[in-house]
């Protein structure tokens, strides 16, 4: 068992909005290199690239990976390994399995094992996050049935890639406390933290009614103690599993009020960090960004709440 995580995940960013995006367009990160750089230079530690494989294979055995779209992906790793920076990579919006298609597991495990077969050798600075947000037909019980399978088509390929893995319920704190952690060596457990979700969704164009809360606020005593108790229980709940924990998205959507955004997510970020968790806040760039990709700045408060200022290096 990993008695902690390994140092290089630490702080991290997620990279959303270029290999996780559903419309299937030829994913393009041509600012990759000098963005990466960017992240190192403010002080993160690592980046989560979300990678929607799943809409870039083919439909039947051995669903073959869409070699263009995988070369794009190497193009990340090896520019972040230059910058200093490790990388999860994260099985994005792998919908068949959440809508219970059938043959859809099989196809999962196919993608890893061939992802695992990729990067065999990429080096110890990246690791595997399973499945983002199991959900839909993936209840507890059934994430728990999977999750050795999935494991498993991973082991086959690399026995000590260190693996992340979080609950049923979208990674929420109610899955993580009902997962059932495989028998293995490498693994790390991963917690996504949005609460209170009006708050931190506000205006978000996929959540309905989600216009009726923008203007929430954040930062009561309330909020506080709320905050420590999830955080804590699912610190609690890894300490007794002998697992180390990190928090694999947190975050706020850019229509909440500007003020609270930065306190909550500093509030997390330091909670996080007190009780030894690592983390990485969604996200760097789309509508939750802690950077403006069109004004080319970081939104320095954001920035802040993450990497405080007299540890940042630029
Ligand atoms: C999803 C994103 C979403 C974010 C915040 C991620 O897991 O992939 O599409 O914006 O969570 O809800």
């Amino acid at each position: 068992m990993l008695s902690e995580w390994p140092g290089w995940l630490g702080r991290g960013l997620n990279i959303g909005g270029v290999f996780d995006r559903r419309d299937d367009g030829a994913a393009r990160w041509t600012e990759c290199d000098q963005e990466l750089r960017l992240i190192g230079g403010a002080g993160f530690t690592h980046v989560r690239v979300p990678v929607r494989w799943w809409g870039h294979a083919e439909q039947h055995w051995p669903y073959a990976l869409e070699e263009a779209f995988a070369e794009e992906v190497d193009l990340v790793l090896d520019s972040a390994r230059i910058h200093g920076l490790g990388v999860v990579l994260s099985m994005h919006h792998a919908d068949g399995v959440m809508a219970g298609e059938a043959g859809a597991g099989s196809r999962l495990c196919g993608l890893w094992k061939q992802v695992a077969r990729r990067y065999r050798s990429a080096g110890v600075t990246v690791a595997y996050d399973l499945l983002n947000e199991p959900r839909g037909d993936l209840t507890i019980d059934r994430w728990n049935q999977l999750l050795p399978m999935v494991l498993s088509a991973v082991r086959k390929v690399d026995p000590d890639r260190v693996v992340l893995v979080g609950g049923a319920d979208m990674s929420t704190l109610p899955g993580l406390l009902g997962l059932k952690v495989p028998d293995d060596n490498h693994l790390v457990a991963t917690l996504h933290y949005y609460e209170p979700f009006r708050f931190t969704h506000q205006g978000a164009w996929w959540e309905q009614g989600s216009g009726e809360w923008v203007g929430t606020r954040w930062g009561s005593g309330g909020h506080q103690r709320q905050l420590g108790e999830d955080l804590g229980s699912a610190a609690s709940w890894a300490e007794r599993q002998g697992l180390p924990l990190y928090v694999g998205e947190f975050g706020t959507y850019g229509a909440a009020p500007p003020v609270s955004r930065v306190t909550w997510t500093r509030r997390v970020r330091a909670e996080a960090e007190r009780l030894g968790l690592a983390w990485a806040c969604w996200d760097f760039s789309t509508d939750f960004g802690v950077y403006d990709p069109r004004g080319h700045y970081w939104r320095r408060n954001l920035l802040e709440a993450l990497i405080p200022r007299l540890e940042s290096v630029d």
